[in-house]
């Protein structure tokens, strides 16, 4: 993976994004207890991995898997499946628990109809009202279809010791996985919240915590590529720039965005502060948020997520007639013309205000998603910690619930 900040006008403080990285290693920045996912890749063991992948294949074995969870129980997972899939062969892996839409719910258990499934339930706090109420109405299918083998079709990932998903899977009997107690929900995609499911998917999760190793090590002396991303854009941020935009010139890499958009969303925004964390798929919204971004308030930077090499070879065939006038591109690799519209775009961007920084996958496969993903995770603990803010909580997060459980007339409230 390369990063190039050539385009951002900036010359980053790297020796603040060092002692940042610094206070996520000895345990001295504020949020200390959270700190567990620093470490996760290279203290996850074989046997943790192997156990996760049998659990996995035993679900598969079973027919379609529906995974229940939201934010960091939800969007890792969702994010390693999607850019590892043929969307047009999608894995025999469902999502439910991301919302609270009726109709979702509904059409949700109309395409299990026809179908085997086993749920995988993923709450760290075991009490999330998305997920817990998806479970129960999962629950009660797999209970009223299969009666005592539905504990065979469910899995609990949770606290070790609280929460009322605990207490269910105790009674009932269900292999449970633990979310250590130090790793907040967005930095678990390395451990069962995320794995479970991807394994689930047949992913090679082996691969992919290979992929976040590697990544570990790169950024542990001084933060290395994380401490030069995390110090670009806090020094973007002091200037003016409050939006990030995320683009990918990939559509399998949506979801990473979404998956990214929460940890530095949910890490950064408070006290506020923060940038603000947005996403756009190209080409597509070249189409639609291009004369925004091109030439609308200058408030924006943009960090494009860069893919090297395609898996396919794709060329655009020859013409004899050429009505569409499009032989000047005949022979060449969609790739390559997807590389020029980046570098044409980066121009056109650069040139109207909006500063650029340009992250490279070699292509995509686990090992360089693991790559990517442990790569944000520790920019993000830099950056929060550059910006003066605890990366590792939520407070606000709450207040919203508050208001729900009033309106809904949840005891208590
Ligand atoms: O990052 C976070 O902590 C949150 O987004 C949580 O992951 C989300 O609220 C789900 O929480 P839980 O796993 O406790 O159900």
């Amino acid at each position: 993976m390369k990063i190039d900040i050539t385009h951002s006008g900036i010359t980053p403080d790297l020796g603040a994004a060092a002692r940042a990285n610094e206070l996520l290693h000895n345990g001295e920045g504020a949020g200390n207890d959270f700190l567990g996912w620093v470490e996760l890749p290279s203290s996850i063991s074989d046997g943790e991995l192997d156990a996760i992948t049998r659990e996995a294949e035993r679900l598969r074995s079973k027919g379609t898997v529906v995974s229940v969870g939201i934010g960091g129980s939800y969007l890792g997972a969702k994010a390693v499946i999607e850019a590892l899939s043929n969307p047009f062969a999608p894995a025999e892996v469902l999502f439910a628990g991301q919302n609270l839409s009726e109709d979702y719910t509904k059409e949700l258990l109309e395409a299990l109809a026809g179908r085997d499934f086993s749920v995988v339930v993923i709450s760290k706090s075991g009490t999330t009202t998305e997920p817990a109420v998806a479970f129960r109405l999962l629950r009660a299918e797999l209970e009223r279809r299969y009666g005592t083998g539905a504990k065979e079709r469910i899995v609990a990932v949770t606290d070790r010791e609280r929460g009322a998903l605990k207490t269910m899977a105790d009674r009932e009997g269900w292999p449970t996985f633990v979310i250590p107690d130090d790793v907040g929900g967005r930095y678990s995609v390395f451990t069962p919240a995320g794995l479970l499911t991807i394994a689930c998917a047949g992913i090679d999760i082996k691969e992919l915590a290979g992929g976040a190793l590697d990544m570990e090590r790169l950024c542990k002396d001084g933060g290395g590529p994380a401490a030069t991303y995390a110090a670009t854009r806090n020094a973007l941020y002091a200037g003016g720039k409050k939006v990030e935009i995320l683009a990918a010139y990939e559509p399998k890499l949506t979801y990473i965005a979404e998956w990214w958009k929460q940890l530095f969303g949910e890490s950064e925004g408070k006290q506020g502060r923060g940038i603000f964390p947005a996403s756009v798929n190209y080409t597509a919204d070249l189409h639609s948020m291009g004369q925004y971004i091109q030439d609308g308030e200058r408030t924006l930077f943009e960090t494009v997520l860069s893919v090297a090499q395609p898996a396919a070879h794709v060329a655009v065939e020859h013409d004899p007639e050429d009505l569409d006038g499009l032989n000047f591109v005949a022979g060449r690799r969609l790739g390559e013309i997807n590389h020029k519209a980046e570098e044409g775009v980066r121009m056109a961007h650069v040139d109207g205000g909006v500063p650029n920084i340009r992250i490279e996958l070699p292509r995509i496969d686990a090992r360089n998603i693991g790559s990517l993903l442990y790569f944000f995770e520790k920019a993000c603990g830099i950056s929060g910690y550059m910006l003066g803010v605890n990366p590792f909580d939520q407070p606000g997060v709450e207040e919203y619930k508050r208001n729900m459980f009033k309106l809904l007339g949840k005891p208590g409230y």
